[in-house]
């Protein structure tokens, strides 16, 4: 009886995860499962260095090496951006080993190209970990919900900024601080840009749209805001209305075509992701069928991702044969319904008290285009700040007064809507 032997591209945060979940924790359970042993035979490294690595694994900085090796049937990859991760994936195809990939990146962009590529040399391209790390995901769509249409998707698919948002407000801490903390945790990229700018949770959204509507939105209108100009004292005051921040990223099918956002909105004790705290993810699923569905847990870190990638090899093993259907969605696509309504909550930092009227009196004047639901004045930090809770339209105000505006999620917030339209402590 032969082992399976797999072949690692990187050696980061995914890379070790991988390493230390086949060699050490769960060498057991996955013979147990496959009936086979799974051995590392090769290791691609970006410098060579001593590393606590078994003697019978080829470490190497040369990608040739490991096309040498006798025998790969997985590989791992685990690089950050398009190249060189790409044209070595075709290169391992081509080989004929299935590959299995965390690049987040490279899939949003070449998805499409390499599933094609995979397909056509009869091997699987598989990438649970690539979209809300640990969560059995992209399985649940492709495989357990083929015939429910889904008419739209939300989500928080970073762990470092639910991590940060969730953090600064608990801990009423700035954004820098607590960006440290992820960082040092293994939670963020190697360059947080990508986390905190919405980039990452974007490309995740896209490979989402890919699998589920065969289509991507065009890049350059999907609206995409990060959490980096988010102020701790915004998460307070959010929280006067009974509402907390998240970095959502949404996908519907409309009969204009998928459109997609990424944007912190906040959410009321009614939404299915406000319970979604730290480095967590979260995934709401609305069908036509069974309704709606919350996946929820790990989003980022070493074992989560590493749980998802091994799963992909106990699966393709179990599988054997690619289908269209195992690498794509095959489940019917259903438009999403009516819009829903706009609601905002917008800050203001106020110098003197005397401006509050003056934000008052704009909104008295913009007639029944906008409600107000609920206002709120806070002390912070030496700081006067006033909110004001709105369905419609935002009137003109100046940039200076203006401090920071966010959506508010209208899902669950029905019922508490009443309430909000008293005043919290005005
Ligand atoms: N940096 C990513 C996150 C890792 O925070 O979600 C998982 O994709």
């Amino acid at each position: 009886m032969g082992s399976i032997k797999v072949v690692l591209l990187g050696l980061g945060t995914v890379g070790e995860g991988v390493y230390n979940s086949i060699v050490r924790s769960h060498q057991e359970r996955l013979t147990k499962v496959l009936g086979k042993e799974v051995e590392i035979v090769g290791i691609l490294v970006k410098n060579e260095r001593n590393r606590p690595i078994l003697e019978t694994v080829k470490v190497t900085t040369k990608v040739e090496e490991l096309l040498e090796l006798p025998t790969i049937d997985f590989v791992f990859e685990a690089i950050v951006g398009i190249e060189p991760a790409c044209s070595y994936i075709k290169l391992f195809l081509d080989r004929g080993c299935h590959v299995i990939s965390a690049n987040k990146e490279l899939l949003a962009h070449k998805g499409e190209e390499l599933t094609k590529y995979a397909m056509e040399r009869n091997r699987f391209l598989t990438f649970e970990a690539a979209v809300a790390g640990g969560i059995p995901l992209l399985r649940t769509i492709l495989q357990l919900l083929q015939v429910n249409g889904i008419t739209e998707l939300e989500g928080i698919m970073n762990g470092t900024s639910n991590f940060i948002l969730s953090k600064m407000r608990v801990n009423h801490l700035d954004f820098t601080e607590v960006l440290q903390e992820a960082q040092a945790l293994g939670y963020a990229e190697a360059n947080p840009e990508s986390d905190v700018s919405g980039r990452d949770a974007f490309y995740k959204l896209m490979i989402l749209s890919s699998l589920i509507y065969h289509q991507q939105p065009k890049w350059e209108e999907v609206e995409r805001v990060g959490i980096e100009n988010v102020k701790a004292v915004d998460l307070l005051i959010g929280e006067e209305y009974g509402l907390r921040l998240r970095l959502i990223a949404s996908l519907k099918k409309s009969l204009d075509g998928v459109k997609a956002t990424v944007k912190p909105t906040f959410v009321s004790n009614g939404h299915p992701l406000y319970n979604v705290e730290g480095v967590d993810n979260g995934i709401v699923i609305s069908t036509d069928l069974v309704g709606t569905l919350l996946l929820q847990g790990p989003g980022a870190g070493s074992k989560a991702t590493a749980s998802a990638m091994i799963e992909d090899l106990v699966h393709i093993q179990q599988q054997k044969i690619p289908s269209f259907e195992s690498q794509r969605g095959s489940h019917q696509e259903v438009c999403a319904g009516q819009k829903d309504p706009l609601i905002t909550l917008a800050i203001f930092q106020l110098s003197e008290k005397v401006e509050w009227n003056d934000v008052w009196r704009e909104f008295n004047e913009t007639g029944e285009s906008t409600v107000v639901l609920g206002t709120s004045l806070k002390e912070y930090n030496g700081f006067t700040y006033g909110s004001v809770l709105f369905k419609g339209r935002l009137p003109r105000f100046e940039q200076s007064i203006l401090y920071n505006t966010y959506p508010v999620s209208p899902k669950g917030l029905k019922g508490i809507e009443e309430k909000l339209l008293t005043p919290v402590n005005n």
